[in-house]
């Protein structure tokens, strides 16, 4: 079968990731979360005040980051390390959530992360999930989703996601935060969240993570068969 780059895009908290790692794992195919990779980048840039402002100082903070993913053995998750620290549930927290979208609008922070992006998936057989991947990354991916759900599903689920990781944050919180970042990802300069004219539509408000799952290897085997 032919190997395939499957690029799946949309709004935070709206299964991309969830989805993305288990459609890897039926594929046997690598997973690459570029999120967390913007989520490093604020990590590192909140833990070294580096002024968002600063072009000079951001290109050799920029120099100094290495992020790697590793499986953990005795849980089979995909995890992000950051200069050799493992950091994924540190990236997860709502300081980081609430300073990503900022960071991520920086054009030498995504010219740096597409880059490496773009290395780590041009062997192919590799889902990404971001909000770029497609219109950007890899313009000319086989296979192009832009995932979707209802705005009040969206927030209870990532209230549940940081719940499960200890942290209980107000749904009015999480709420405020996703607006914002939807705002700010869709409306900034720099490569801005939106559907690839080729992609295809997955609203996942109704759907199960199984069931989300199933039709994306569906339409993966589909085009890996041609
Ligand atoms: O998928 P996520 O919520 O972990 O992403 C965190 C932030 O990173 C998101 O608010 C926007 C940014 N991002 C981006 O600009 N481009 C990507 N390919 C992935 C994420």
């Amino acid at each position: 079968m032919k190997k395939i780059i499957i690029a799946i895009d949309g709004y935070s908290a709206c299964g991309k990731s969830s989805t993305a790692k288990a459609v890897a794992k039926a594929l046997n195919y690598n997973y690459i979360d570029t999120g967390a990779m913007y989520r490093c980048v604020t990590l590192y840039f909140l833990e070294n005040h580096i002024e968002l402002t600063n072009p000079k100082l951001i290109a050799k903070a920029l120099d100094e980051i290495e992020i790697t993913f590793h499986i953990n053995e005795k849980t089979g998750a995909n995890e992000t390390y950051l200069n050799g620290l493992n950091v994924e549930d540190k990236i997860r927290e709502m300081e980081i959530s609430q300073n990503v979208s900022q960071v991520s609008a920086i054009k030498e922070v995504r010219v740096a992360l597409v880059s490496q992006q773009q290395k780590m998936g041009k062997s192919k057989g590799v889902v990404l999930d971001g909000r770029d991947i497609g219109t950007v990354v890899f313009a000319d991916a086989d296979l192009k989703i832009f995932m979707n759900a209802d705005f009040d599903v969206r927030a209870e689920r990532r209230q549940k996601e940081l719940f499960d990781k200890d942290n209980l944050v107000n749904l009015d919180i999480v709420k405020e935060n996703l607006r914002k970042r939807d705002k700010i990802d869709s409306t900034r300069e720099e490569s801005p969240l939106k559907k690839a004219e080729d992609a295809i539509d997955v609203d996942t408000t109704h759907f199960t993570l199984e069931e989300q799952v199933e039709e994306i290897v569906q339409l993966a085997l589909g085009k890996m068969s041609v």
